[in-house]
This record gives structure tokens, sequence and C-alpha cells, in this order.
């Protein structure tokens, strides 16, 4: 993670998470197990990819992988024993996208792969959609530039690269299709991605989403549900809808289903378990998608609600569409559910302007709702956004200072929620054993990871009960409830 630094309370896994990093390994593990079964070209060069950014860029990349993979392509774990090194970028803020041009510096540097053939490199996602062309100027020695809308015409364009042409790129800016591939590769044998809806239409006044992923597109409901009725046939039992807000699914097809209905429909789907959506956007928060939850279980008791700031000032002028007094209201109807349901959010600090009692109202927003978790930044000024040209910036080390108290706060708070667990029987998808003998771990209805321990050997892909004993800033401690 760059310079927002992120409380995570672990169940955090299923929030939007920019700057976040998949490692090589991870995505070299699973592709292992898939390659032989997709590859149907011939053998074609082998590739590396690496990614930054939020679950949509994570997601993005199964599916780059799944397209190469399905044409011949092998994915390695080095960029040094790749034919072709593809970044999949995030420039949400400055540090991530200064991120890319370090790590090309790097490899123009390490030029020349281990069987001395030149490679390729090529940069997709945010940072190319919004850089564009002026990536070849700062780091000439990159192939291919493309942003997220282009991906169905990468292996057009990977031909191009390979039979020598120069500056390749992809930088249109799809309104019709969001991008479907005939081919995924999934990092995780049991919780998939879906994408729902692409881009953003809400022009928040510090982002730069809606340039690099454009205007808001959903996909059709039947799909959708074609799509996740597929995954539960290969096995897969949790699902997490992804949008950059989520909540906004406007199903283009004639059935016009809501988002609270297509949950409905996601949540009967024979062996499906869990169901998550991330990320919401406050405004189109309504009554029917809790009225959903409450009436699935397999709907998980978790949301994600950025709300930004806790000063109806500094949200209006972030364009955030919703005062201090309206987001309370939505937290209202969460806590209104049957359910308990964990609510995480997202908050900036030292917007241009905010002052210190604009801030207090920030921290006091903490206390009054009690956030399971919170990923917190610093206001980081970006490239053709509004507020990049709003006066009173504030000071680099005054933003590292409200973040600092802001974390201490939240802090505070997750433990004192956390330790009212105790007790409790939490249900727990087992997503493996850890290195100490009968101990395993895995992430509850709520995303939190549990560690617990037990003495069964047969636990792993199922849902166990457990009883929680303790907790960490990070995570909550339990027994395996069955074996009590
Ligand atoms: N679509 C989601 C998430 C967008 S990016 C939403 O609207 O909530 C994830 C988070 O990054 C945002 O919620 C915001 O807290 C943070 N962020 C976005 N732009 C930023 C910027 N310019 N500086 C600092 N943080 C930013
Ligand atoms: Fe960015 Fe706002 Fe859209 Fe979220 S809702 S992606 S913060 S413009
Ligand atoms: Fe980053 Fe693009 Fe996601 S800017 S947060 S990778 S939509």
């Amino acid at each position: 993670m760059s310079e927002g630094i992120h409380i995570r309370l672990e169940m955090l896994t299923g929030a939007a998470q920019p700057d976040g990093v998949q490692t090589a390994t991870e995505s070299f593990a699973a592709n292992e197990l898939y390659s032989p079964t997709l590859s149907r070209g011939a053998q074609r060069g082998t590739f590396f990819l690496e990614t930054f950014g939020c679950q949509m860029n994570e997601h993005d990349s199964e599916k780059v992988a799944g397209v190469l993979l399905a044409r011949g392509y092998k994915q390695v774990k080095t960029p040094e024993a790749a034919n072709l090194i593809l970044y999949n970028t995030c420039s949400i803020r400055e540090k991530a996208a200064q991120k890319v041009f370090s790590r090309l510096g790097a490899y123009r540097d390490a030029l020349g792969n281990a069987n001395g053939e030149q490679q390729k490199i090529g940069v997709l996602g945010c940072v190319a959609q919004q850089e564009g062309e002026k990536i070849f100027s700062r780091a000439p020695w990159v192939s291919l530039v493309c942003g997220s809308a282009s991906y169905r015409n990468l292996p057009q364009m990977l031909a191009r690269v390979e039979a020598g042409e120069e500056r390749v790129t992809g930088l249109d800016n799809d309104t019709e299709e969001t991008f479907e591939t005939e081919v995924t590769r999934r990092d995780n044998p049991w919780r998939a991605y879906i994408t729902i809806i692409e881009g953003c239409d809400k022009a928040c006044a510090y982002c730069v989403v809606p340039f690099t992923r454009g205007p808001e597109r959903s996909r059709d409901s039947a799909r959708v549900l074609a799509e996740l009725r597929s995954l539960a046939d290969l096995g897969y039992t949790e699902v997490q809808f992804l949008g950059q807000t989520v909540n906004s699914y406007a199903d283009p097809s004639p059935r016009k289903m809501r988002f609270s209905e297509l949950l409905t429909e996601a949540a009967q789907v024979p062996g499906i378990r869990r169901v998550r959506f991330t990320t919401s956007h406050p405004r189109d928060f309504t009554p029917d998608i809790i009225e959903a939850i409450d009436a699935h279980p397999a709907l998980c008791n978790h949301v994600h609600l950025p709300v930004q700031s806790g000063s109806s000032r500094v949200l209006r002028a972030m364009q955030r569409t919703y005062s201090r007094a309206e987001y309370l209201e939505k937290i209202a109807m969460i806590r209104g559910a049957k359910r308990k349901i964990a609510v995480t959010t997202d908050i900036i600090v030292g917007f241009p302007g905010e002052t210190e009692e604009e801030f207090e109202q920030t921290l006091s927003l903490l206390d009054e709702v009690k956030y399971e978790g919170v990923f917190s930044f610093k206001y980081s000024p970006r490239p053709n956004t509004p507020a990049t040209s709003m006066p009173d910036a504030i000071p680099e080390e005054e933003k590292s200072r409200r973040l600092a108290v802001l974390l201490e706060k939240q802090r505070a708070i997750q433990m004192d929620e956390l330790s009212r667990m105790h007790g409790d029987i939490v249900e727990v998808h087992v997503d493996g054993k850890s290195k100490k003998e009968n101990h395993w771990y895995g992430h509850s209805s709520c995303n939190r990871v549990v560690n617990f321990s037990s003495t069964a050997t047969d636990i792993l892909g199922q849902y166990v009960p457990v009883r929680v004993s303790g907790c960490t800033p990070n995570s909550m401690l339990g027994e395996y409830a069955a074996a009590l």
C-alpha cells in the first residue's frame, strides 16, 4: 500500500482497495492449475502480469490472463522469465501513478530476458487510459498502452507488438459494452468476482475514475446470472459483484432488474453460499437492498459505504451528492436490519479547504457510526479533476497529522467493537491451513479474517462454525465450535 494507511480489520478484503498489490506468486500459483486445459492455441510467449489498484483492476487482470492463456501464452512467476511484461496500473492517487514510472524504469534497466530475447512491455489500466501516448514519451521502451475498455482487442494488439510494431495503443473509451471475455482465469478457487457495472457517472471533485474508466455501463442481468450459474457449476460458492458504484446498477435488458432484485436472484442460485457487492454509493443505497439482505442469508452482512468526510460543507465541495445527515440516515437504515451488518468506509483527510473543525466532524462521525473498518487516505491532487484547482491546499504534514489522529481513533473503536464479539459463533469459510499445527484461517460473512484452531483435517473450502475467543486489530481468533 502506498500513502493511504488502512486500518484493515481484514473483513476489508471485500472493500475497494486502491493501491493493493496482487503478487506475481499468487497469480502464478492459480494459473498453473488452469493453463493446461485452457491452452488451445500454439505455444506463444510467456507473460508476467502485475496488478495495482482496486478489485476491478484485479478482476480485469484475471480476464487478461484468461485471454492470453487461451491463446497459448504461458504465465510466469518473474518478469525476468517473461517475453511480455504487463502492468495493470492504478492512478487513483499520485503515488500510485508515480510507482508505475519508477517500475517501468527498473525494467528498462533489466531489458533482455533470461533466454536472451528482448522483452516487450505493456502498460494497462488506469494510468494507461489517463496518460495515453504520453507514456511512450516518458518511457519509450514501452510497446503497448491499453486502457480497460480495450482489453477485448488485446490479442490483436499483442500480435502487432510481436510483429515488431513499436507503439501500439488501445485507448478508446468504449461506451457500449462492458469488457467481457470468453475465458477468465480466476485467482481464488472459491470466491469469484463478477463485474456488473463499469465506469462512473458520479464526478466526485477529487476523483480520476470517471476519466480512466469512462461513463457507467451496466451488464445485462441475464448474462450476469448466467455467469454466476456457470461459476456455481464449477464449484465456486462465493461471488462478489463489482462496480465503482455497484448499487447504481441499471439493467439494460427489457427485464430492467433492480440491483436488489439481482442480489435476490443471485442469492438463490444453487451452490452459491455468499454474495457480496462493492462499492456502494450512499446516494443510491436504497431500503430494498436491506430488505433483500434481510430476506436472504446468502447476501453477506457487510456493506462498504464510503463517506469521505463527516462535514456537509466538505461533502458539498467534494460533489458527493449527500450531506452528513443524509448519510447517517443510510447508516440508520443499515443498523435497522434484522442481522447485524458490518459497515466499512473510505475517508479522505485534507481535502482543499478542510478546516480543523471540519476534520473533527469526521472524527465525530467515526464515533457515531462505529465502523467495523476504515480505509483512510490523504487527499492527493489528480489531473483534470476540479479539486486540483481549488484554493487552500492543506500542507502535507497537516494531512499526515490528521491521518494519524484518525487512525488512532478508529483503532480504538475497532478493538472495542471486536471485543464485543467474544463468545459469538460465526460461520467461517475455511481458506487455508496456517503453519501452526491445528490452526486454520478463513473469513466470515462480514468479511473478517478469522484465525481458529481445529483438529479437523478435511475442512478446507468448507463453511464451519467458529466460536470467537479473542481478537487482534486485524482479525478474530477462535475455535472450531463443533469440536468444543
Ligand atoms: N467508487 C468508489 C471508490 C473509488 S476509489 C467510491 O466511490 O466510493 C477508492 C477510494 O479512494 C475513494 O473512496 C476515496 O476515498 C479514495 N480516493 C479517490 N480519489 C482520491 C484522491 N484524489 N485522493 C485521495 N483519496 C482518493
Ligand atoms: Fe470516484 Fe466518486 Fe465515482 Fe467513486 S463515485 S469512482 S469516488 S467519482
Ligand atoms: Fe485505481 Fe483505476 Fe481502480 S484508478 S482504484 S485501478 S478504477
